[in-house]
């Protein structure tokens, strides 16, 4: 466990990170009810202060911009928030200075999805919608896929959600959460 920081375990943000359509909104939206916190959704956060959408930012202004805005936003909140719970955009954790900030402040859940599943199920709900994945072939989205995990690798805690309902991760994910916050903080 990464101790650089000095905000107490309890009160660390509990950040999902995942590929694109992993459901790191929704499931980040229980686990917040669920332990009566607030919930930040950072792409959601930056459509709003930037007055546009993550598609119309993409095309307008370029994907270095929406990447720096995206970085400059996470670290701010890793650094000067605690107490919620933050879903990434699925390229988010690809840049360095957010894994840092992330694995320094927070407590990490990898959000991890099969391949096959992801194809099947998640990737006609997102096509569309997901700048990234526009006008590419199968075979380099399924690259992407592959790429992305060695970032994904560097989590705190990872859970397996192929099959899973939202509600059934969610309650795992805060399982999980309680028990390392006894083991690791036991008398607060
Ligand atoms: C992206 C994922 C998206 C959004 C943007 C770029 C990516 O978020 O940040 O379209 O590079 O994987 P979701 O992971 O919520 O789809």
């Amino acid at each position: 466990m990464n101790r650089q920081t000095t905000i107490p375990f309890r009160e660390r943000n509990i950040i999902l990170i995942g590929f694109m359509g992993a459901g790191k909104t929704t499931i980040g939206q229980l686990v917040a009810k669920k332990l009566y916190r607030d919930f930040i959704d950072v792409d959601a956060e930056i459509e709003r202060r930037q007055g546009m959408s993550i598609p119309e930012i993409f095309a307008q202004k370029g994907e270095a911009y929406f990447r720096k805005v995206e970085r400059e936003l996470i670290v701010d909140l890793c650094t000067n928030t605690r107490l919620k719970i933050l879903s990434l955009g699925g390229g988010a954790y690809l840049q360095e200075e957010v894994r840092r900030a992330c694995l320094a402040h927070g407590i990490v859940f990898f959000l991890d999805l099969s391949w096959d599943y992801w194809k099947e199920e998640r990737l006609p709900l997102i096509v569309d919608s997901r700048p990234v994945l526009k006008n590419k072939t199968l075979e380099e989205v399924e690259q992407l896929f592959f790429q992305r995990q060695s970032a994904y690798a560097l989590h705190h805690s990872r859970v397996v959600i192929n099959e899973l309902e939202a509600e059934q991760a969610a309650d795992q994910i805060v399982e999980s959460i309680k028990w390392m916050w006894d083991v690791y903080e036991p008398n607060r």
